[in-house]
């Protein structure tokens, strides 16, 4: 997986040392409520490491699981994902639909400097120039702020679905840019 850089950030694989700051984000209300179809904060580290060791494994020419870090202290501020997005339906763990999709958990003392945007773009400009010809973005409703990231990097909201994660979800999406 290849890291990423943009002025303010580093983005980069999880490794073992990532743990605690996986744990420490996921445990806090503020930042599950509204991930997922029961939002649910983790409440065992074991959670954690299986967590960074998932991220740590995977392998793809484009898909990504990165750690968002301050490019100068290092200091880690959250997780920007890249990868496949699941259709709603009855398997466990459900299908991919064949779309990709784009998120960010950023950890609450790192709110409120555009981190998310500026992450976000890095890794939209990385899948357009991996090939992926569209990528999309599911919030909650309720999810202004994530809401306002989409937009903020240029994605479109198409509108309210069920058709994906077996949840009620804003839906916002962006094409590959025609080459100039
Ligand atoms: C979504 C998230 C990454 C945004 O982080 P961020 O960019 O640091 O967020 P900010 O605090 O800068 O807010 C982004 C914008 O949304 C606005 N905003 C934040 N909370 C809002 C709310 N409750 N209602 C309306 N607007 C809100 C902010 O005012 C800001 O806009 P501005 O820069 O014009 O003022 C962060 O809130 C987060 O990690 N949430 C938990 C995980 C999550 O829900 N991820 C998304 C899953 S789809």
């Amino acid at each position: 997986m290849a890291d990423l850089t943009t002025e303010r950030l580093s983005l980069r694989s999880f490794g073992p040392d990532d743990v605690d700051f996986v744990f420490d984000m996921y445990s806090r209300w503020e930042v599950q409520r509204f991930i997922g179809l029961v939002p649910r904060v983790m409440t065992d580290r074991a959670e954690a490491v299986e967590r960074v060791e998932r991220y740590a494994a995977l392998e793809h020419p484009v898909h990504g699981i990165w750690a968002i870090t301050d490019r100068v202290t290092g200091g880690r501020l959250g997780v920007a994902l890249l990868k496949p997005l699941p259709a709603s339906g009855p398997e466990s763990p459900l299908l991919p639909s064949g779309d990709v999709e784009i998120g960010w958990h950023l950890h609450p003392d790192a709110w409120g400097h555009g981190y998310a945007s500026e992450a976000a773009r890095a890794v939209l400009d990385h899948a357009f120039a991996g090939g992926l010809p569209r990528v999309l973005a599911v919030t909650n409703p309720g999810n202004r702020a994530s809401q306002v990231v989409a937009l903020r990097i240029g994605m479109t909201h198409l509108g309210t679905t069920d058709a994906y994660y077996n949840a009620t979800c804003e839906l916002f999406g962006i094409d590959r840019p025609a080459a100039p």
